[in-house]
């Protein structure tokens, strides 16, 4: 087990990846404290690591609030002696930030995403360095898109959004690599079991004039491989990537669009 008691924090947690990631943590040995802005989705992964054996907690956390965000780190800490990694998975529903071309778009909700996104991202990392600086070690991760390194249409502030969050990784490296604390992202491409994927396509699906599947097929026919990432994948690299086993890598977002972007 790569992560035997290793203490993680996991923010959007009642979401798709943020639930896997949860569980691929867990199942790798680490004590997983599930977040979430709803009790009620994160309760359910929780128990479900439990139930495969796992050391999981849930606890209602906005990752906006300042407050709601430090009060908790310091239960994990009071309860778990530390917080080795902070995963931020958060998302948001895409109506009303895709699908409208830029020059409709009115500048808040361009803005959203990059404040909710960018801002949750920074908020979280900053908390949970504060307790890591002391150990100096820790992991702090986040989750980007494509969309941070390609021109798209009708996607409003989403792309600027994921490409700061990007370089927050890299910035937050850059001050946190010399106290010990590693920060890295996964960037994947769409992952079709995700409802964020599909509203993201139904929300675009007039203007591109394509199917559910022509869509798919568009992006897989982008990767080597000609087939999208699946959840389980991604969550198995963020899984190494919290772990020792990646004590070389840091202030990178690491590919894994299986081909369809260079670096
Ligand atoms: N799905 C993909 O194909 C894909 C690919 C690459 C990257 N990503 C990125 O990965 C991240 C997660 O995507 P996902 O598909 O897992 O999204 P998701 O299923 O919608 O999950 C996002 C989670 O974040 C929670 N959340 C939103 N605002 C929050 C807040 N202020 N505090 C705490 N939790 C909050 C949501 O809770 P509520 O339901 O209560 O709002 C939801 O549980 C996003 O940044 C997305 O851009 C996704």
């Amino acid at each position: 087990m790569i992560l035997k008691d290793k203490v993680a924090v996991i923010y959007g947690a009642g979401g798709a990846i943020g639930g896997v990631v949860a569980r691929a943590l867990a199942s790798e040995g680490a004590k997983v404290f599930l977040t979430g802005r709803n009790l009620a989705s994160v309760d359910v992964a929780a128990k479900n690591i439990v139930a495969a054996g796992g050391s999981a907690e849930a606890a209602q956390v906005d990752a906006l609030d300042e407050q709601a965000v430090a009060e908790h780190l310091q239960a994990v800490i009071d309860k778990a002696g530390r917080v080795d990694i902070s995963f931020n998975a958060v998302g948001i529903p895409s109506a009303g930030i895709l699908g409208v071309p830029l020059v409709e778009l009115d500048v808040d909700q361009f803005a959203l995403p990059i404040t909710t996104f960018a801002a949750s991202y920074f908020l979280t990392a900053r908390l949970a360095a504060r307790h890591m600086i002391p150990n100096a070690s820790g992991v702090i991760m986040t989750v980007t898109t494509a969309h941070s390194r390609t021109g798209t249409p009708l996607i409003g502030g989403y792309g600027p959004a994921q490409a700061a969050k990007e370089a927050l990784t890299r910035d937050l490296s850059a001050e946190l690599a010399p106290h010990g604390i590693r920060v890295v992202g996964l960037r994947p491409q769409g992952i079709p079991e995700t409802d964020t994927l599909k509203y993201g396509y139904e929300l675009r699906a007039e203007a591109t004039g394509m199917t559910w599947e022509q869509f798919q097929e568009m992006l897989a026919s982008r990767t080597h491989p000609r087939r999208l990432m699946t959840l389980e994948e991604t969550a198995d690299v963020a899984a190494f990537m919290a772990s020792d086993k990646a004590s070389g890598m840091t202030g990178t977002t690491v590919n894994l669009t299986m081909g369809s972007m260079d670096d």
